[in-house]
């Protein structure tokens, strides 16, 4: 699907740590493209007039039909995202890529592990999987505590989140993949078989995690970040070796089945140039 840029207005804008805030905005009524809920995991490329254009996943759709995504400030179009006030206009596309898919009938807890704004797509995932009385943990790493998004939101009697730091300023001290390894290794055999693993966040993060669910035969999906031009699969930037398969378009969201054939999972990106860039 190629969908044009809409011109959206922002609604409202909240810091949710120190280096991350959310955006959210009212989809224009009547809109074919959009009218349709994006799934968790999808994302929107968002264009910042006079700046550049930037994929961003989508961290929520509420009640009212709102969209949300959080942003990071790293570098030209997400420091001119931070410089945006409430009312201002941005150019959207999408819902674009795969998504999450919700687990079969015989899982009885999905675990979501994430980092950074890998927490982005999770937050939305766990609503999800809360609506249809999934069991969920969810397990947050950061830095240190002003880099963690606290969310106060969760239904507490069907979702449980763990917080973990490297410097273990708040929560477990720790990686957010070594507390996964050490709440997964108190779980049977049998119960391994009944649970299901999400991630999104800093590829290192995502290929330890991807390597304990491996090792335990647990079912795992992740998102993947890669750089990004079109989008939509036009123009190859986002390929992967040695599949070809395109990180917009067949991914953000592979499953172990997937993973499992690419080179570059946990090894290494590629810059706008297309050269090879160590994680
Ligand atoms: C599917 C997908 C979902 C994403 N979701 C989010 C999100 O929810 N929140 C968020 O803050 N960021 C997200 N990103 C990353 C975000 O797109 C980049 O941080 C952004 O493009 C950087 O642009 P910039 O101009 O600010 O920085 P630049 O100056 O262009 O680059 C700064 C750094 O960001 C990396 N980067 C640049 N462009 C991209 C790109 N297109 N994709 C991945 N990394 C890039 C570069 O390696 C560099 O290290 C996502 C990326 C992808 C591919
Ligand atoms: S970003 Fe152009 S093909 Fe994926």
């Amino acid at each position: 699907m190629i969908n044009s840029i809409k011109t959206i207005k922002i609604k409202s804008i909240v810091d949710e740590c120190s280096d991350i805030k959310s955006f959210s905005f009212e989809i224009p009524k009547n809109n074919k493209d959009m009218s349709i809920e994006p799934k968790p995991g999808q994302f929107i490329m968002v264009w910042v007039p006079g700046v550049d254009e930037v994929p961003m996943s989508i961290s929520d759709c509420n009640d009212m039909g709102d969209w949300s995504f959080m942003v990071k400030s790293v570098g030209e179009c997400t420091n001119a995202l931070f410089n945006l006030k409430v009312g201002d206009f941005i150019g959207i596309r999408g819902p674009y890529g795969t998504f999450f898919s919700l687990p079969s009938k015989n899982i009885e807890k999905a675990f979501l592990v994430g980092g950074g704004t890998g927490i982005a797509p999770l937050n939305y995932l766990a609503k999800v999987l809360t609506q249809h009385e999934i069991k969920t943990v969810i397990i947050e790493g950061a830095k240190v505590v002003d880099n963690l998004i606290i969310n106060d939101n969760i239904n507490k009697e069907i979702s449980e989140i763990i917080y973990c730091t490297d410097d273990g300023s708040y929560g477990q001290k720790g990686f957010a993949s070594e507390t996964f390894e050490n709440v997964i290794n108190e779980e049977s055999n049998e119960r391994l078989k009944k649970i299901e693993v999400y991630t999104c966040g800093p590829e290192k993060m995502m290929y330890k995690v991807f390597q304990i669910c491996e090792q335990k035969k647990i079912q795992f999906q992740a998102s993947l970040e890669r750089m990004m031009r079109c989008g939509c699969g036009l123009c190859g930037l986002c390929a992967v070796d040695p599949t070809g398969l395109l990180v917009c378009k067949d991914g953000p969201v592979f499953d172990s089945k997937t993973l499992r054939e690419m080179e570059d999972f946990g090894k290494y990106k590629r810059d706008m140039t297309g050269k090879k860039i160590s994680l």
